[in-house]
């Protein structure tokens, strides 16, 4: 093993985990992959790809709270996020990673 930082300034783990209508309810029912779309199409507006990298998680066992997400390194848990607070989200992220980065988004 190879163990390694952060690759990126930020992570965003977006649970995306789906189950079956009848079983518990989950995120992807309650718009768990729109918002990872929604929020990686942002970052990708902005030119923050090589900082922030967005990603689908499987369940993060709070689900009755979702849709949840995981900002890394901060440890920031968001619950019952809606894409109307994704914007904010985004521009608090943006505020503090420091673009004057190196081509993979490490801080110089
Ligand atoms: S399905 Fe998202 S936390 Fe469980």
């Amino acid at each position: 093993m190879i163990r390694n930082d952060l690759p990126y300034q930020k992570m965003v783990l977006v649970c995306t985990h789906e189950r079956e209508p009848h079983k518990r309810v989950c995120c992807r029912r309650n718009g768990g992959d729109a918002l990872r779309e929604k929020l990686k199409s942002m970052v990708k507006a902005r030119g923050l790809k090589p900082c922030i990298r967005v990603s689908a998680s499987g369940c993060l066992d709070k689900c009755e709270e979702g849709p949840n997400l995981l900002i890394l390194p901060d440890n920031i848990w968001c619950s019952h996020v809606e894409e109307e607070d994704l914007e904010a989200i985004l521009t608090a992220l943006e505020a503090d990673i420091n673009t004057g980065n190196d081509e993979t988004g490490r801080a110089v």
